[in-house]
């Protein structure tokens, strides 16, 4: 499939569906995970940070992580790819659905409404005890660890761990919007975290349109329709006849 005709299905497709990873923060000074020179990965173990047992073994280190980079998106912006996003949801109204694997909040900071936050938000904790959501204080104010405002328990990051599984719904959600999109685009992904990464895989498997944004070859890349070699801004608006 060549770039027009990627565009022209994008353009006509009723339902799209769409995936986003860290590349898709890039773009607003928010380091990737796996990448070698800035990625967060890159100067600490995953396990050492991000899964329960870490959590279990220092929760304080754990906390001062999750509220640096809490502080870190405070202050990011949202860049143009999350705005082209959210222009395509207004485009495709009810037939739109995104499914973010980033936990930085910066979709919904650009207007994205039928969004699910796959792997959680750096911006809420969530009670050990009883369960219970809250948003953190601002970064400026904020404590680590925070007490449940209904119970007084300590509360953990809202993130999916390492070992964790996926919300329920939202992991319902999104492979039934996958299933039944005519075009996907998986954006800014390396594809490497399931079940996150299969969703493209259930756009294919149905017959629809896959197409990839991404300045590097992925996991996905040979199972996919079509690839865009750019970063998202820039490869979202040659999608989308925004350029
Ligand atoms: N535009 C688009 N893509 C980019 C850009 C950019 N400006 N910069 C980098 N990328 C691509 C990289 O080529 C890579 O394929 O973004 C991808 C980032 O990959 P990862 O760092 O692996 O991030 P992600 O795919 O979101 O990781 C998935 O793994 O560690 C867990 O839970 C964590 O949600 C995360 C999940």
């Amino acid at each position: 499939m060549t770039l027009e005709e990627a565009r022209a299905a994008l353009h006509t497709a009723r339902r799209v569906a769409v995936l986003t990873g860290a590349g898709v923060s890039a773009e607003s000074g928010i380091p990737t995970f796996r990448d070698a020179q800035t990625g967060h990965w890159a100067r600490f173990r995953p396990e050492d940070l991000a899964s329960p047992g870490a959590y279990r073994r220092d929760p304080n280190m754990v906390w001062e992580w999750y509220a640096g980079r809490y502080r870190d998106v405070t202050r990011a912006q949202p860049n143009k790819a999350h705005h082209l996003l959210a222009l395509l949801e207004r485009e495709k109204g009810d037939g739109f659905f995104l499914a973010t694997q980033n936990v930085d909040g910066l979709h919904a900071r650009a207007g994205s409404e039928r969004l699910v936050e796959l792997h959680g938000n750096l911006s809420t904790a969530r009670c050990e005890a009883c369960g219970t959501v809250a948003p953190l204080p601002a970064p400026d104010t904020f404590t680590p660890p925070p007490t449940c405002p209904l119970c007084g328990s300590r509360m953990r990051p809202n993130i999916v761990w390492f070992g964790e599984f996926l919300p329920e719904l939202a992991l319902e959600a999104a492979t039934r919007a996958f299933q039944e999109a005519e075009v996907a685009l998986i954006v800014g992904t390396s594809g490497q975290v399931y079940p996150a990464a299969g969703l493209a895989l259930e756009t294919r498997r149905a017959g629809g349109v896959v197409i990839e944004v991404n300045p590097d070859e992925t996991e996905l890349t040979s199972s996919l329709t079509h690839s865009v070699r750019d970063v998202a801004s820039k490869g979202l608006a040659a999608l989308m006849g925004e350029a």
